[in-house]
């Protein structure tokens, strides 16, 4: 089980006090979509995804942002059990969806960005490293049904 520091929790949960849900999951969605082309192939029925500009005001990119990150914030709520907790998204994403589990960390890596532009300078290290540990137990969740 994973262990987190009193600052860990205290960090994580300050972070989404902080952000725009509605933001950061359309934005860190779409960056994922523009510099790893490859991770459109799963949206094919999302419509126009033909450049940058189609992505970030594409209706249903946007939609599904929120719902990317309205599931991070049931792993926020269950910061001892996010296993448990991604049990049955695991099994939709690698059994019903084939998505390569790599996409996953590639998808973390935008919400770092997106989160740290929203954050500013309060993204210190230690807050990084906080937010690190986070989505990484949220991609090892994520994959458990690839393990
Ligand atoms: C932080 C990582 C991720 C989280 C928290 C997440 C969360 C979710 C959630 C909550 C859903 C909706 C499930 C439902 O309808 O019951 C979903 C669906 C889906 N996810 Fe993920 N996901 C993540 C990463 C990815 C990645 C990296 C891809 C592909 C590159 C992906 C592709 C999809 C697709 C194609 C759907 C179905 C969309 C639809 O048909 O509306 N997900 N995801």
């Amino acid at each position: 089980m994973v262990e987190w520091t009193d600052f860990e929790r205290a960090t994580i949960q300050d972070i989404f006090s902080k952000i725009d849900v509605d933001v950061v999951g359309p934005a860190a969605l779409s960056r994922c979509l523009v510099v790893y082309p490859w991770t459109q192939r799963y949206f094919g029925k999302f419509g126009n995804l033909y450049n940058a500009a189609a992505i970030t005001s594409n209706p249903n990119v946007i939609a599904h942002g929120k719902v990317v990150l309205e599931g991070l914030t049931r792993a926020v709520k269950n910061l001892d059990n996010i296993k448990a907790t991604y049990a049955e998204l695991s099994v939709l994403h690698s059994e019903k969806l084939n998505v390569d589990p790599d996409n996953f960390k590639l998808l973390a890596d935008c919400l770092s960005i997106v989160v740290a532009a929203q954050l500013g300078k309060d993204f210190t290290g230690d807050v990084q490293a906080a937010f690190q540990k986070f989505l990484a137990v949220v991609v090892s969740a994520l994959g458990k049904q690839y393990h």
